[in-house]
């Protein structure tokens, strides 16, 4: 929806209860590069944000009363923020009233807000949709209440919103680089200690394309918990002979061969997968900021296979994508992206192969799967902001 459209709905919607200001906010949605499975690992990620955005339209209430609306859903929903937010209402709603009820217990927010919020990031389509619409709301209420945050925490905030309220219990990656990426860049963020390179990701020549496979990840929450339950278990086993490894991050092959012996063969696979995803991350950022592209896409491929066979995270409309893209001349490397079971992959390719990639993908992903793909090319841009 334009900006114009918006400000009408906006005015069609709320008539009286808030005044002042309208708020624009922008909250982009991510690709994940690189490092998947990682962040809960403390290991390294390499996402950027996308030109794809939740955008949210506020205007300040004189209580403590949100109302908001989702274009998407076409449904408004009401919460007090001036006490405990009920984890209550449609499941889309989780995700706002969480982030209220952390900025409400912060005692960052006291007044509500009257909010309209659309999105062009595809629901359930592993691109973070959830977190832009936690950061676009922690950005507008915190605008509403004329107050401030440090951005780490506001996205600490927001993963504390999804843990709480919808009850996902996500890493940091999504949070952190809706709020924090960078036009022109991808960020590899260390997971451990939060801190961040920007990695140039700008050349004319190179392109960032993305296919969602349309299988929407439905069962991704408890898969997602089991895969976090099976690393904590490869730890406890690791830890026996090393006890300085207190994730996964502390470990390398030879430590995970030396603690094999009694460990259940699907944790083994899991646990290397993260220990190498991690090292491939590393070197994927070298790569990239070297111009090295071939060997970006070398270790693309090999995380795909790697969260295919020990991972165990992708589905075969996802394999089927990344097998299209990897004969498409132009084509470095292509991976599924995000927590898997559907959602999209990523690709990197010349600009000159866009379009035979578009082309190819579909042509042949009906044929592979039965089902239609959306294909587009993104860019790095802006992580979450207040449009002026
Ligand atoms: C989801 C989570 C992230 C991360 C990815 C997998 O997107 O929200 O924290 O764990 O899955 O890399």
């Amino acid at each position: 929806m334009d900006i114009v459209s918006l400000r009408k709905k906006f005015a069609e919607l709320f008539v009286g209860g808030s005044s002042g200001e309208l708020i624009e906010v922008h909250a982009p949605g991510r690709v994940n590069l690189i490092g998947e499975h990682t962040d809960y690992n403390d290991g390294f990620v390499c996402p950027m944000a996308i030109d794809r955005r939740m955008v949210i339209l506020a205007r300040r209430r004189n209580d403590g009363l949100v109302r908001l609306h989702s274009a998407s859903s076409s449904q408004t929903v009401e919460f007090p923020v001036d006490r405990a937010v009920p984890k209550d209402g449609p499941a889309w709603a989780l995700y706002p009233k969480g982030v209220a009820e952390i900025l409400r217990q912060k005692k960052l927010i006291t007044t509500g807000m009257d909010a309209l919020a659309t999105s062009d990031v595809p629901i359930g389509g592993g691109l973070s949709s959830s977190a832009s619409f936690e950061v676009a709301t922690a950005f507008a209420l915190l605008a509403a209440n004329n107050a401030q945050m440090d951005l780490v925490d506001l996205a600490l905030a927001c993963q504390w919103a999804e843990h709480n309220y919808p009850g996902m219990p996500c890493g940091i990656m999504d949070q952190f680089i809706s709020a924090m990426g960078r036009k022109g860049y991808a960020m590899l963020l260390d997971c451990r200690d939060r801190s961040t390179r920007q990695v140039p990701l700008n050349d004319p020549n190179l392109r960032v394309v993305i296919s969602n496979s349309n299988v929407k990840h439905e069962l991704v929450m408890g898969e997602y918990t089991a895969r976090r339950h099976q690393c904590e278990t490869a730890v406890k086993l690791i830890k026996k002979k090393f006890p300085n490894v207190s994730s996964l991050r502390d470990a390398d092959m030879d430590a995970l061969e030396d603690s094999r012996l009694g460990m259940d063969p699907t944790v083994f696979r899991r646990a290397r997968h993260v220990i190498t995803e991690i090292e491939r991350t590393i070197d994927f950022a070298a790569a990239l900021e070297a111009r090295d592209y071939a060997a970006c896409g070398k270790l693309m491929y090999g995380s795909h296979l790697s969260l295919r066979d020990d991972y165990a995270v992708s589905c075969g409309e996802l394999d089927a994508l990344v097998e299209i893209a990897r004969v498409v001349p132009g084509v470095y490397g292509a991976r599924m992206t995000g927590g898997g079971f559907g959602g999209c992959i990523v690709a990197l390719c010349t600009a000159d192969a866009v379009a035979t990639l578009t082309a190819k993908i579909e042509s042949e992903y009906p044929k592979k799967t039965g089902k239609n793909a959306t294909t587009f090319a993104t860019v790095a841009s802006e992580g979450a902001h207040i449009v002026k």
